[in-house]
């Protein structure tokens, strides 16, 4: 049998539909975690038809009771929570100060869509986890934020604005909770070939700020024979980090933000 420290933890993982929230939901399944996934998405079939330790809340999370609702619901299940993973998340359609849009009436602006999901999502949902950690005193949070948390140069500036508010929040959660047995961490993968970037509004995209940004991203990943830029970055990459800081391997960490991209935040 494979003993793990995630062996019987219920963990919440947010975004498991697609991508590095699916890895990494995967990964803890099979590491003996008890999962409830959440997903504005449909349900990942073959992880439920594959484990019955998997179970899956369809909702929007950015609707103003959803966090509430999902965490009530997985409380509801398993009675606790020790692991929370926050990786929902959508790209920015590279826009800069300059050409960034807001909502106004029923226009939706690319600044409050991106900052709703990618910011406010993980602190109302740290909100909504954090009655059950102080109760159980302990718990561990792992944000996924991404380079564009430390860097300015590498996605627009909603995108960027909201993943170092993420590292902000992670680091202010980290230190607030330290006495209480939680811990909050980061991860800031570089880039990583999944959904996110259908998840841009292409009528809110701007090719300027592309074209300033993406020779920066181009320095982390491969070409293929025809020259098209493949990240080097796995989805299971990203999943083992977060498994790591979610675990108890991990138990002194906390408040550290670990880039998972090959060498790309040194620069
Ligand atoms: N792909 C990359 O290059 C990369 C790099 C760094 C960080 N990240 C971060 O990784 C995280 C996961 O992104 P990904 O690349 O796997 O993208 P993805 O599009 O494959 O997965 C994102 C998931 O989040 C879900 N989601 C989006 N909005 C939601 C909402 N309102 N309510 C509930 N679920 C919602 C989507 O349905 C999807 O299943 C994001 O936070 C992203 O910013 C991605």
């Amino acid at each position: 049998m494979f003993i793990s420290s995630l062996q019987d933890k219920v963990v919440i993982i947010t975004g498991c539909s697609s991508g590095i929230g699916l890895a990494t939901t995967r990964l803890f399944l099979e590491r003996g975690a008890l999962v409830f996934g959440i997903d504005i998405g449909t349900i990942p079939q073959k992880l439920s038809d594959d484990f019955s330790t998997f179970n899956f809340y369809q909702t929007n999370l950015v609707d103003s009771q959803a966090a509430e609702h999902a965490v009530a619901k997985c409380i509801g299940k398993h009675n606790r929570i020790d692991v929370l993973v926050n990786c929902a998340g959508v790209s920015d359609g590279w826009n800069s100060a300059d050409t960034i849009t807001f909502s106004d009436g029923d226009v939706d602006g690319e600044w409050e869509r991106v900052m709703a999901i990618n910011l406010t999502v993980p602190i109302r949902m740290m909100k909504a986890v954090l009655p059950a950690m102080k109760e159980q005193k302990g718990g561990s949070i792992v944000n996924v934020a991404s380079k564009a948390g430390i860097s300015g140069a590498s996605a627009g500036i909603a995108y960027t604005a909201s993943k170092h508010g993420l590292v902000g929040a992670t680091k202010n959660a980290a230190w607030r909770f330290h006495q209480e047995g939680i811990r909050c961490n980061g991860v800031l993968p570089g880039g990583v070939a999944t959904n996110i970037a259908s998840s841009v509004q292409m009528d809110q995209f701007d090719p300027a700020g592309f074209n300033s940004f993406f020779p920066i991203v181009q320095l982390h990943v491969s070409k293929d024979s025809e020259g098209t830029p493949v990240p080097v970055i796995g989805v299971d990459d990203v999943a083992r980090g977060i498994a790591f800081l979610a675990s108890d391997e991990a138990k002194m960490i906390n408040g550290a933000m670990i880039p998972i991209d090959n060498a790309w935040s040194t620069i």
